[in-house]
């Protein structure tokens, strides 16, 4: 089938968790949470070298919004809020980015709101991100990959029993230094591997 065809069942449940499509009139949310975020998302997003004006984060909200509309997995990617299903807060944002559809193989990434870190709660959407791309994208591979410096990223797929696939040496710049650095890809091959998350998705299953 082709992509733009496809009926993503959205959005998706986990006990503490909502995460659903960007969409129009998302800009507030996120530009809230970037600022708020700024010097820890400045280090190792490439996207993050200027704090956004509102203006440019609508920009971002309505592409994001746009590439779900028509499947294309091209920048700013296919971006999903995460939202606390207890406050309604926007916690965060994963993706699904580099999407071959021939194999099926899919990416992910991921920033957490500097206020929601350290409460597992991007791990627990990362396991979900995962379960959904092997149930519902029906892939055959999800990666991610970060670099090498950055321990609390890598410690996301460690803690989900990703396995480190590759380290590739000097590979990549630092955002903020500009040194050189090296990248880890870690994937996952199995969900049935994954910590045990109670994952729903799909309109009908509140
Ligand atoms: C990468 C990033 C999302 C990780 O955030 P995080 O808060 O460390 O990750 P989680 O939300 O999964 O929280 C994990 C922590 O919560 C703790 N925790 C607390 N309550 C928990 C619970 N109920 N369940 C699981 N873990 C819990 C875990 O022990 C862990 O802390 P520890 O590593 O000190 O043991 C965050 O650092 C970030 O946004 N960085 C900037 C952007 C970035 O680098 N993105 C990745 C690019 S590759």
């Amino acid at each position: 089938m082709k992509p733009i065809l496809l009926n993503l069942p959205m959005p998706i449940r986990t006990p503490r968790l909502l995460i659903r499509p960007f969409s129009v009139g998302d800009e507030a949310i996120v530009n809230a949470a970037i600022l708020e975020s700024f010097n820890e998302l400045h280090q190792y997003m490439d996207w993050a070298k200027e704090k956004p004006s509102i203006d440019e984060s609508e920009e971002y909200a309505r592409l994001a919004a746009a590439n779900w509309i028509l499947m294309k997995c091209e920048e700013p990617w296919l971006q999903l809020c995460i939202i606390d299903r207890k406050t309604n807060q926007f916690i965060g944002a994963t993706s699904f980015h580099h999407i071959d559809w021939q194999v099926p193989s899919v990416e992910t990434g991921y920033w957490i709101r500097v206020s929601r870190a350290n409460e597992g709660l991007m791990t627990e959407a990362i396991n979900a991100i995962t379960q959904y791309s092997f149930k519902q994208l029906k892939v055959k591979r999800i990666a991610i990959t970060c670099d090498r410096d950055n321990i609390r990223s890598k410690m996301i797929p460690e803690r989900l029993g990703y396995t480190l696939e590759a380290t590739l040496k000097s590979n990549r710049r630092k955002p903020v230094t500009g040194d050189i650095s090296d990248t880890l890809i870690y994937s996952c091959h199995d969900c049935n591997t994954l910590p045990e998350l109670n994952v729903t998705w799909g309109d009908n299953n509140e």
